[in-house]
């Protein structure tokens, strides 16, 4: 095999790690959790995780990819052979959630596209979104787009198509971040929203706010899915990889906390200051935003704008998802990139259908009480992630000497918080995974 590809700097590769972090969860599932935990705390909560378990974790996985330079599969194989079954789950995970994080992304461009053109009002009418998401043809239409315009950046490689991508659509992820959380905390009765997300009242406290806190966490960082270990695997000796990780966790909370302001102050202001309007689902994305940028004035350049900046944020994650899924098949099999990124597009437009034909004509089929869509789901966030994580934990700290991964981050720079990561993926990190796993199974058998 050719010499292993790298990024060419670091903050090439923070901006690409950033950019699978950032995604759908910042934007939408961050702010609708936050308003249904009660605001503030969850946002204490969360942040909590992220500098701790999520600091361990991406840690772990990032120097587990640099340590093996090969992707999940052969990476966790090299380690310890009884393990390669996790580096099996990591790859799988990616590839299940590529299609339906697909089907969602097409669902971007067309309101997108909807905006833009200057029809927005009309996504304000009661069921736009439940029947245009039924139609039969035109969002697997949508959805191939989608994957195609992943497979543009990712067939390049990674220097000139993940790296370069990410530095140009970062930036500007950022920008309009800014910008309309900034409008948004203006609108008139936007206060009562901004207080509400940054109080933290105490009297909102409860278990299931800790754990829906700790599932975000994994899924807003990438974590558990293959692509830090890939990423990981890109990344110079010589890139300090702890504050890189720092880095990625600034970058991802940042971009959360700034969806909080842009949609909790908008949704309270429009709503008269109920949170439970943010309560929504998908829903708040695709029904009760449209109807906020429409009394915002400038509705159409307003959702222009947010659409295109979801529509960034969740590019750069299929990026990853599906860098993580083509690493993975061309270390395997021995394939060039161009005929694992074709074949992985391929099998990701044909999986992605029965997810989007689940919203309408085949919305009668369900598994285990799930349409398709929210079965990959929950198959992949709720099961498969918190396995992965949790033996990627029992390997870092019990299997092999724990030396071995914390010498990979002593490579580049001295590990300023290794107490506390040898700590955490021995004990803590275990029991907390453990306490996801129960409960999600336990919340799907409801
Ligand atoms: N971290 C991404 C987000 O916050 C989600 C994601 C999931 C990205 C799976 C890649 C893979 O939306």
């Amino acid at each position: 095999m050719d010499k292993r590809s790298e990024f060419s700097s670091k903050i090439g590769f923070v901006l690409a790690a950033a950019g699978s972090a950032v995604g759908l969860g910042n934007i939408w599932r961050f702010p609708y959790l936050a308003a249904k935990y009660g605001g503030g705390l969850f946002l204490v909560i969360y942040l909590i995780f992220v500098l701790t378990l999520g600091f361990t974790i991406m840690t772990a996985e990032l120097a587990i990819g640099r340590k093996a330079k090969l992707s999940p599969m052969g990476a966790y194989r090299a380690l310890d052979k009884r393990f390669s079954f996790v580096g099996v789950i990591a790859s799988l995970v990616a590839f299940l959630i590529l299609p339906y994080y697909s089907v969602i992304g097409g669902w971007v461009i067309k309101y997108f596209l909807v905006f833009v053109s200057g029809g927005g009002v009309a996504t304000t009418g009661a069921d736009y979104f439940s029947s245009y998401i039924a139609k039969p043809i035109e969002p697997i239409i949508w959805q191939a787009i989608f994957v195609l315009a992943t497979t543009f950046v990712v067939i390049r490689g990674v220097k000139d198509g993940i790296e370069k991508a990410s530095k140009i659509l970062m930036p500007i992820l950022i920008v309009l971040s800014v910008f309309l959380s900034i409008y948004s905390i203006m609108q008139p009765g936007a206060m009562a929203g901004v207080w509400y997300f940054l109080y933290p009242d105490l009297a909102n406290f409860s278990f299931q706010a800790v754990l829906a806190a700790m599932g975000q966490m994994f899924y807003s960082l990438s974590l558990a899915m293959g692509i830090m270990v890939t990423y990981g695997s890109y990344l110079s000796k010589k890139d300090d990889l702890e504050t890189s990780v720092k880095q990625i966790e600034l970058f991802d909370a940042g971009i959360a906390i700034l969806a909080g302001f842009m949609i909790i102050p908008a949704v309270f202001a429009f709503s008269g200051g109920d949170p439970t309007a943010l309560n929504k689902g998908p829903g708040l994305m695709f029904v009760t935003l449209p109807k906020v940028f429409e009394t915002m004035g400038f509705g159409n350049v307003m959702g222009g704008v947010f659409f295109l900046l979801v529509l960034f944020a969740a590019l750069t994650s299929s990026i990853s998802l599906m860098e993580a899924v083509v690493a993975t098949v061309c270390d395997q099999f021995k394939w060039e990139r161009k005929k694992g990124v074709l074949i992985v597009t391929v099998l990701a437009i044909l999986i992605g259908i029965p997810s989007s034909l689940g919203q309408g004509v085949w919305s009668e089929v369900l598994i285990f009480g799930f349409n398709f869509l929210d079965f990959f789901d929950f198959i992949t966030n709720s099961v498969l992630m918190p396995v992965g994580a949790f033996f990627t934990c029992i390997l870092v700290g019990h299997v092999l000497e724990t030396t071995i991964i914390t010498d990979e981050v002593k490579l580049s720079s001295p590990f300023k918080r290794e107490k506390l990561f040898i700590v955490m993926v021995k004990y803590i990190a275990p029991l907390c995974i453990v306490a996801i796993l129960i409960s999600s199974i336990l919340e799907a058998m409801g």
